[in-house]
């Protein structure tokens, strides 16, 4: 067997944390070692913001992260923050515009992000090694990786291979298993910004109104999301839902408010006494999207016109627009899922720099963190920022 090649830092993973963790390190005059199984580096990045990357979020705090420990990420926040990467974006020129919620958006492509990487990784001297197939990792002394294409070795070792959603863009579990192997616990991973699949009636109800979208306040457990959601063949999706995915466990309801701010009973008695004679889904087609306000009508509203119907069936519809309580069957898992939920424990991490507590030189950074934003540029935030402190230490 070939002797390893050596080097000061290898980073497993070429995706967002992976490379900033890269260019940190590199920066430092580290000579650093990328290697990832894809033939091509940032691929979620590439897809990410519909092509156009939603690279952080200028409202960017610990507490729109979901963690067992939902202090761990507030370090590594501060330390590298939304500004520090807006102002790299600045650097190479690359315009953005802020779309909604502090959401920012490449005004091109997303090609542009993973250029102005690749673009310092080469300033840093990183040595980038894609369509590598890692196929061993151990530790005597200095870490130790072995590939399909050679060993290589080095002191310190980053996991940054992200988590398990998109398993069709080549995630896998690498980075938990090492972890694992190395005594690190892990929160159980699941899916999350994910759409929400039903069954049943509520299926019956959500099936045939698919591609409808609204805005809508939806409620997991503590958490509320205003934002649009959208009708699926499966059930629900939209920004809205797919925050309020990131709360929801097996078992519990998910409540929807379809009309947001409004007093529905008001609206409704309002409109019985003023236009007696309108048909029940004309008068709701004025306050919600023409096709759900027959659907409504059709099970709720019975009567050809308005003055047909009691006020307790209008207030009745007025709780349901309010507070509609649904029990979703599942999701639509990893394959479908914008981020892993879970991962490394951040109990077993120092939150200064992702080292593990008890394997000096081992660091996780990234999605393979217990560490998920919301929806909206937090993500990609925590890479940077979970890469840039690794980077400082490794
Ligand atoms: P990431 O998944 O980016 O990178 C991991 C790297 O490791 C990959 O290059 C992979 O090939 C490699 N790898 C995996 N297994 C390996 C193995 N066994 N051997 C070698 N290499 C291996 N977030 C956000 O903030 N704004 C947004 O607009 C979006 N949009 C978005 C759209 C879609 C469709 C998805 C699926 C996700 C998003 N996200 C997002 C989430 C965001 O993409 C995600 O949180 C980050 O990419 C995580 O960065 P990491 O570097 O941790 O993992």
């Amino acid at each position: 067997m070939s002797s390893p090649q050596a080097f000061d830092v290898i980073i497993l993973g070429a995706g967002a944390a992976g490379l900033f963790a890269a260019i940190a390190a590199g920066q430092r005059g580290r000579r650093v070692l990328v290697l990832d199984h894809a033939d091509e580096a940032g691929k979620k990045i590439l897809i990410s913001g519909g092509g156009r990357c939603n690279f952080t979020n200028l409202h960017c705090a610990a507490d729109r992260f979901l963690s067992a420990n939902p202090h761990f990420a507030r370090s590594a926040l501060a330390r590298y923050t939304q500004h520090d990467f807006v102002a790299l974006v600045r650097r190479h020129g690359i315009a953005f515009h802020e779309k909604t919620l502090g959401q920012l958006f490449c005004d091109g492509s997303a090609r542009q992000i993973v250029a102005m990487l690749l673009a310092e990784a080469r300033a840093a001297e990183v040595d980038l090694r894609l369509s590598h197939r890692v196929t061993d990792v151990s530790r005597a002394g200095r870490f130790r990786v072995e590939t399909d294409r050679g060993g290589f070795e080095a002191p310190s070792l980053v996991l940054a291979t992200g988590g398990l959603s998109i398993p069709k863009l080549g995630a896998t579990g690498l980075a938990h298993d090492i972890a694992r192997r190395f005594g690190l616990p892990l929160v159980a991973p699941r899916p999350g910004l994910v759409p929400l699949t039903f069954a049943g009636e509520a299926l019956e109800l959500m099936r045939p109104l698919s591609g409808v979208a609204l805005d809508c306040i939806a409620r997991s457990g503590r958490a509320a999301f205003r934002e649009a959601m959208l009708f699926t063949h499966r059930g629900l999706s939209g920004p809205a839902i797919l925050q309020a995915s990131s709360y929801w466990r097996e078992g519990e309801a998910v409540t929807l408010d379809l009309l947001p701010g409004q007093d529905a009973a008001a609206l409704l008695r309002a409109a019985k006494r003023a236009r007696p004679r309108a048909e029940p889904r004309t008068v709701l087609g004025s306050l919600l999207p023409q096709r759900l306000a027959e659907a409504l009508a059709a099970r709720h509203l019975p009567g050809p016109r308005m003055a047909d119907l009691p006020d307790r069936a209008l207030d009745a519809l007025a709780a349901r627009l309010r507070d509609w309580e649904l029990r979703p069957g599942g999701t639509e898992g990893y394959a479908k899922a914008e981020v892993t939920l879970g991962g490394v424990d951040t109990a077993a991490l120092s939150s200064r720099d992702c080292q593990a507590r008890e394997v000096p030189g081992l660091f996780v950074v990234g999605e393979a963190v217990d560490v998920t934003g919301w929806l909206g540029g937090y993500n990609f935030q925590w890479a940077w920022s979970s890469g840039w402190i690794a980077g400082q230490a490794a």
